[in-house]
């Protein structure tokens, strides 16, 4: 398999652990830079945590040790090679949940011991920032969007480990409000597919509920108050009525949409402002609430007002996944950034170290 590669061509293992999904990908990078995907298996954790109601680091930890050996070589066996035919592994050292980490990194640090390779301790954000270059070829400057369960962030992506974070939560993620939604309506996980469902029988224009942040000058995001808005008309019409249920999923999808837009609008400008003129040509957008076709249709029409170009990976690339660790690996190693063997896990690890925190914001920022 390895000699009838493209000379140049480099193939990264990547290992993704951070969360709850264990992952594992082979992905070759060409001379010209171009990616392709040789496998890319992804194992969800939900039915281990849904008794819970939401992710318990502890048994994420242990499920991705359980399974971690078992999909590696699953992965390898699915691009036809084997550990010696790698030029790289990467693995996911941050941000994320400690435990996972430790997991995901340490067998990576294995595996380049064991085999002699180079090891990436990858930026989590960094490999969903840079996955358009796997699926398009795009290259920087663009902006990103970045909305999942445990992020929400516009960044202008320079350039290969150059980000600069222009907007971020003060409070919650934009999946965890619609996690936390679907939750306070007793809908269950995953929450941000089940108010979607809901929301498509339901009339946003029921209730009065806030926007948040909109219009603000700074591009900052905010989800709590609307959140507790939610609860509160819930609390008042109490027992709810499946009609009553849609409509608030409605009203909350309707508010978390024309709250992004304005925020990313924003964002566009403060892009705009900081490139030359013209320079930003896509608008990208990534994570798993990426998946809610409300919100890509408002994107999409706020990229044609500004003129600018929607990129939006397929889904299975925008939500966790493997290849985009072993592809953000690829990008790396091509640049030669590499990490020792005592690379440290980062729990927390903002991609822009500049960017001055939102206030009020907590943890999450
Ligand atoms: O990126 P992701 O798979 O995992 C991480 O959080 O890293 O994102 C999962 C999040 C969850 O909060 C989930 O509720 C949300 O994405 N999500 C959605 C939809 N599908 C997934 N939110 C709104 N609408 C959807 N269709
Ligand atoms: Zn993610």
């Amino acid at each position: 398999m390895a000699q009838d590669r493209p000379a140049g061509e480099t193939l990264t293992l990547g290992i993704e652990t951070s969360c709850d999904e264990t992952a594992a990908a082979v992905v070759a990078r060409g001379p010209d830079g171009r990616g392709r995907i040789l496998s890319n298996i992804v194992r969800s954790q939900w039915e281990q945590h849904r008794p819970f109601g939401g992710v318990v680091p502890e048994i994420a930890a242990r499920a991705h040790v359980e399974c971690l050996d078992e999909l590696i070589a699953a992965a390898l066996a699915e691009a036809g090679v084997g550990f010696k035919d790698l030029s790289a592994v990467a693995a996911t050292a941050g941000p994320g949940l400690v435990g996972g980490l430790i997991v995901g990194l340490i067998a990576g640090k294995a595996i380049a011991l064991a085999h002699g390779l180079p090891l990436v301790a990858v930026n989590h954000l960094e490999a969903h920032a840079l996955t358009v270059g796997l699926t398009e070829g795009l290259r920087p400057p663009y902006l990103m969007l970045l909305v999942s369960g445990g992020h929400t962030q516009t960044l202008l992506v320079e350039g290969v480990g150059r980000y600069h974070r222009i907007g971020t939560t003060i409070d919650d993620a934009l999946g965890e409000a619609f996690d936390k939604t679907a939750k306070l309506l007793g809908l269950g996980l995953p929450g941000g597919p089940n108010v979607e469902q809901w929301a498509a029988k339901g009339d946003a224009s029921r209730f009065d509920l806030p926007r948040p942040m909109l219009g603000r000058e700074e591009p900052h995001f905010s989800f709590a108050g609307l959140k507790t808005a939610v609860r509160q008309r819930a609390l008042e019409l109490a027992p709810l009525s499946d009609q009553d249920v849609a409509d608030l999923c409605a009203g909350f999808q309707a508010a978390v949409t024309a709250a992004v837009i304005d925020r990313v609008g924003r964002a566009v400008d403060l892009a705009q402002a900081r490139l030359d003129d013209g320079k930003l040509g896509h608008l990208v957008v990534a994570g798993g609430v990426a998946a809610n076709t409300r919100l890509r249709a408002g994107l999409a029409a706020l990229a044609e007002r500004r003129g600018l170009i929607l990129s939006v990976p397929p889904i299975g690339l925008c939500t966790d996944n493997g290849a985009m660790i072993a592809w953000a690996g690829a990008e790396r190693l091509a640049l030669r950034l590499i990490d020792d063997l005592d690379a440290p896990v980062r729990p927390r690890w903002p991609l822009d170290a500049d960017a001055a925190p939102a206030i009020g914001a907590g943890v999450k920022a």
